[in-house]
Order: C-alpha cells, then sequence, then structure tokens
C-alpha cells in the first residue's frame, strides 16, 4: 500500500517503517495522535489508514525530512487529516497546545534517524567519508569534530562509557594522541584510528559505539528523549497510549525506567511487559529493525 501511495507522487520509498502492525494496533482507536518522529511518514501513513477518523500531528526536527514528508502524504486521501510541524520534540507541550492535539489518543517516537538522514552528508557514517559533523539539528552548537579535538581526553572517555564501550580508555587516548599530529576532520579519519585500539576481529564495526557516543552527544538525544517522555505523558488522554521505539540499549533503558516508574506510581499500565522485538521476518526484509525495541504504555483512566 505504502509502495503505491509513493509511486503515485513519485517520491522514492527510502524507508520501511519498522513493526507496522503493533503501530497499526496502537492507532486502531479513532483520535488525534502524534507522530514525533514523521521522518520519511511511514508510521504516519499507517496511522492514518488505520482508522480513516484518525487527525495527525507530525513532527520533525529535520526541514528536509518534513518536505519529503509533505510529498509523501499529499494527495485527497488524508487530505484534511493530518499537520506538519517543523520542531524538536523536546517542545511538544507547547507544539501540541498550539496545533489543539491536547489530550492525545496516542503519541509515537521512532528514534534515531532515517535512511535518507544516514545518507546525508552530515557524517553520521563510519562508511562514508564525510566532514565529522553529525548535526541532525542545525540549530545545535556543537558538531562531533568539536567533541574530538577540543574535549579532554577524560571527558571522551566518559562519553564512551556511557555507550559500554569496553575500550574506551584505549580510544580516547588515540583521539588525543592523533589529533595533536592533525585535527579529525572527518569520519574516516576517525574509523581508523578507533580501530587502530582493537586487535582482533570484531563481530560489528570497532567504530560503532564511537559513533553512536558522538551522535548522542552531538544531538542531546538523552536529555530531549527524557523531557519528551514526561511532557507527553502529561498531554495523553486518559486510556491514551505512548509508544516508542529505540535502537540502543541507552535509549530502551531511560524509556523501560520512565515507563516503569509510570505503573509503579498507578498512573500508566505497560501495553508490553518486556518491550517487542521484530520478528525473523521483518529483521530480514528490514535490516534497519533488527535492534528495535518497541514499549507502549496505557495512561490510566481514573475512576469516576
Ligand atoms: C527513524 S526516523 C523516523 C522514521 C519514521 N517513523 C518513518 O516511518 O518514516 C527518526 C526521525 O526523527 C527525527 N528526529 C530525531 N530527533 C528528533 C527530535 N529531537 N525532535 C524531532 N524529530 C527528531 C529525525 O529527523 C528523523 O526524521
Amino acid at each position: 500500500m505504502a509502495g503505491s501511495l509513493i509511486a503515485k507522487n513519485n517520491v522514492k520509498p527510502f524507508h520501511i517503517p519498522v513493526m507496522s502492525e503493533q503501530i497499526a494496533l496502537f492507532s486502531k482507536t479513532p483520535g488525534k495522535y502524534i507522530d514525533l518522529t514523521v521522518g520519511m511518514a511511514g508510521h504516519s501513513r499507517i496511522i492514518l489508514e488505520s482508522n480513516k477518523e484518525n487527525l495527525l500531528l507530525g513532527i520533525d526536527c529535520n526541514e528536509k525530512s518534513l518536505k519529503l514528508a509533505g510529498e509523501i502524504l499529499k494527495g485527497n486521501r488524508f487530505s484534511g487529516r493530518y499537520k506538519l510541524v517543523y520542531g524538536n520534540f523536546r517542545e511538544i507541550g507547547s507544539i501540541a497546545s498550539d496545533n489543539d492535539f491536547v489530550p492525545a489518543e496516542g503519541i509515537l517516537a521512532d528514534l534515531g534517524f532515517s535512511s535518507e538522514e544516514i545518507a546525508e552528508p552530515i557524517g553520521l557514517s563510519f562508511e562514508i567519508d564525510q566532514p565529522l559533523d553529525m548535526r541532525l539539528d542545525r540549530s545545535y552548537r556543537l558538531s562531533a569534530a568539536d567533541i574530538v579535538n577540543r574535549w579532554s581526553e577524560e571527558e571522551i572517555f566518559k562519553m564512551l562509557q556511557m555507550v559500554q564501550e569496553r575500550k574506551a580508555g584505549a580510544i580516547s587516548h588515540a583521539i588525543c594522541r592523533n589529533r595533536q599530529k592533525q585535527p579529525i576532520t572527518r569520519t574516516v579519519q576517525l574509523a581508523k584510528i578507533v580501530s587502530s585500539c582493537f586487535r582482533k576481529w570484531q563481530p560489528i564495526h570497532p567504530a560503532t559505539k564511537t559513533f553512536l557516543a558522538l551522535r548522542i552527544v552531538v544531538n542531546h538525544e538523552i536529555d530531549n528523549l527524557e523531557t519528551m517522555l514526561r511532557s507527553s505523558f502529561e498531554i495523553l488522554k486518559e486510556g491514551g497510549r505512548l509508544a516508542v521505539i529505540s535502537f540502543n540499549s541507552l535509549e530502551d533503558r531511560i524509556v523501560k525506567n520512565s515507563f516503569r516508574e509510570y505503573a509503579k506510581a498507578g498512573l500508566a499500565e505497560l501495553v508490553y511487559k518486556k518491550g517487542v522485538v521484530p520478528t525473523d521476518t521483518e529483521k530480514k526484509n528490514n535490516p534497519r529493525s533488527r535492534s528495535a525495541r518497541l514499549r507502549i504504555i496505557k495512561k490510566t483512566e481514573e475512576k469516576k
């Protein structure tokens, strides 16, 4: 279905949404839904399709993504039922109230980056030689190059520990040693420095965790996530649901702990006790889904 809509608007299908079935189920009850991470509008389309009475507010902090999402959604099929707004999901409280989406029936965040963004020349991938920047939102001040060239060895070490990088000590030392010879400005240059700290073959690229840590810090991902979780819960309708798909254990732990606290306090119930991971078929068809975990909570309805 997605394919035909995309073909009609002549926009290439870059991005396959993860856990489509669960998101279709999540958005069955008619109401106001907020997609905090519109990206290529994959989940937004599912939300609009799962109930024809659904209204959608789509948010993204990347203007290019938002423009492309507009192209994908346009046409009569969904007309009048959605609105796309540029913004950071940490501002969800004010964005939702300015657009009359409070209280919301459902709120979804599919964290991270779309395949389209990974292909953008901002240095997110260690496999493509690009400037070491990583800023998804141009309003962020610190780039990845600023961190590796200016932060102290101790600060870089702590950043790498955050993502449980076993070689945090060796990598932070190698970065500081190498930058004395010449500034570290390119992705492949950094990937080589990091790889030099590993002697044995690794099942994943040795620079994976270093790049993840930089991306998280540059884009304020932890702070944004914590603020977004709190604000989203506040604007949720009683009986409404908050769904978050995360792709690394650091983010998933934050989501899990936050949801458990709401459940413990009797303010919400966990829709899935352990979170849901994709089936083998989904992983095969959509490699991006491999590390995904979906968690959903339902806000408690006050007894009248
Ligand atoms: C994984 S993609 C979402 C893909 C989308 N669910 C789909 O099916 O097409 C994540 C999106 O979230 C956006 N994003 C990341 N951090 C954000 C933030 N703090 N506020 C708003 N959007 C953000 C990215 O620009 C990206 O477009």
